[in-house]
């Protein structure tokens, strides 16, 4: 979009990061030039050159990462899924690494933190986030800081601005996966983690249609060791990918917004209704996450979990019944999507298993709740 590299620099740093995903990581603007990237579908590039082979590197690919560099304050790699950002991470710590880590968290790295543990690869001191003074007595000693904030099902939220800066007085390396909260509600880097890491086939592409991962760091030599994991390892993304999720990221602040007030209004309208237990939103007045959400994120996201009074069979009907919130796993789309979790029998045991997690998307709020309120009372079966 602009003439120069530090003219686009210095705009794009004057911007509210709102403006910021519509405007970074566009071409030079010039006579004809198209306001968009193209997607490179190169294998191979002449000699002599910088990338030369399309495993080395990719112009889209760079386009989606300057844009998450500009939204996270770190140098950018993307991978072929979050996992896999995970995983390239998770390879590069020493063996016999200690790790502190969320014993809530997504599934999928909970597996993997199972697996490095059963390996001998790593030891891993289990916390619960949201218990500071747990966090802080599990840090001496430790090789990393794994946190996921708010996590993945149980939205709990860490106090960041005390934990990281401490597990950095003790050289502990912090790593955070940003996936829920997006850089638009917080930027782990600006608070001090080394790392960030991103499921891009959340929020970030937000339709769906996407599997991509990220790691974004301040710290060159560790960009570049990740760099060479990601050449070596080969978890590269495809350039279609690259180039959706950076169409998805254009509209990430009008959907963010839209689904957070959704969000709000489905959580507070759930803490009244008859087949519900407990709600989790950090959102939520009541919540015991709220105040500490309230102090330093811009935002609470737009997951929400709870408990079925029916047990997990009701919960189960009620996720089967719903017409408009589709049954399926994942989230940050635009779409509403809602699932049991302990249907995965990869779910952590602290999760209960009648816990249902709802992913709130951009729909009318009353269209939403006519569907939810349905399929509640339907699975009550009254
Ligand atoms: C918080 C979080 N991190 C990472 C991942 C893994 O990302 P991907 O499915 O893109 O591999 C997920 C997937 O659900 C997630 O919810």
């Amino acid at each position: 979009m602009f003439s120069n590299e530090s003219a686009e620099e210095n705009l794009l740093q004057s911007l509210n990061l709102q403006s910021r995903v519509v405007a970074v990581a566009r071409p030079p603007r010039g006579e004809d030039a198209g306001v968009n990237p193209g997607i490179e579908l190169n294998s191979t590039f002449l000699a002599p050159g910088a990338t030369g082979y399309g495993r080395f590197g990719n112009k889209t690919w760079s386009a989606l990462e300057s844009a998450i560099e500009s939204l996270e304050g770190g140098g950018t790699l993307v991978f072929s899924s979050g996992i896999a950002a995970i995983s390239a991470l998770f390879s590069i710590l020493p063996r016999g690494a200690v790790i502190t880590a969320s014993r809530n968290g997504y599934s999928g790295t909970m597996v993997l933190l199972k697996q490095a543990e059963a390996s001998g690869a790593a030891e891993v001191r289990y916390v619960d986030v949201a218990d500071t003074d747990q966090v802080l007595a599990a840090l001496s000693g430790s090789t990393m800081l794994w946190l996921e904030s708010p996590t993945n099902p149980a939205l709990e939220v860490a106090d960041m601005p005390t934990i990281i800066p401490a597990a950095k007085l003790l050289n502990v390396g912090v790593a955070v996966d940003n996936t829920f909260a997006t850089p638009l509600v917080q930027q782990p880097l600006e608070m001090g983690a080394d790392v960030v890491v991103h499921s891009l086939s959340k929020y970030i592409s937000g339709h769906s249609d996407v599997i991509l991962g990220s790691i974004s760091t301040k710290d060159s030599a560790l960009y570049q060791r990740l760099q060479e994991v990601r050449k070596f390892n080969g978890a590269i993304p495809g350039p279609f990918e690259t180039w959706l999720a950076l169409r998805g990221l254009r509209t990430l602040g009008v959907r963010m917004e839209r689904a957070q007030k959704n969000a709000l209004e489905i959580a507070t309208r759930l803490t009244l209704h008859p087949a519900v237990d407990r709600v989790r939103y950090p959102g939520l007045p009541t919540d015991p996450h709220h105040e500490r959400a309230k102090s330093f994120m811009k935002g609470y996201g737009a997951i929400i979990s709870f408990d079925h009074k029916g047990g997990a069979e009701a919960a189960d009907k009620a996720c089967a019944s719903s017409q408009l919130v589709a049954y399926a796993t994942s989230l940050g789309g635009v779409e509403s999507l809602w699932e049991r979790r302990h249907r995965w029998s990869s779910e952590s045991p602290s999760i209960p298993t009648n816990l249902i997690r709802l992913s709130v998307g951009i729909e009318d709020v009353e269209d939403l709740w006519r569907d939810i309120d349905a399929a509640l009372l339907a699975s009550l079966g009254g």
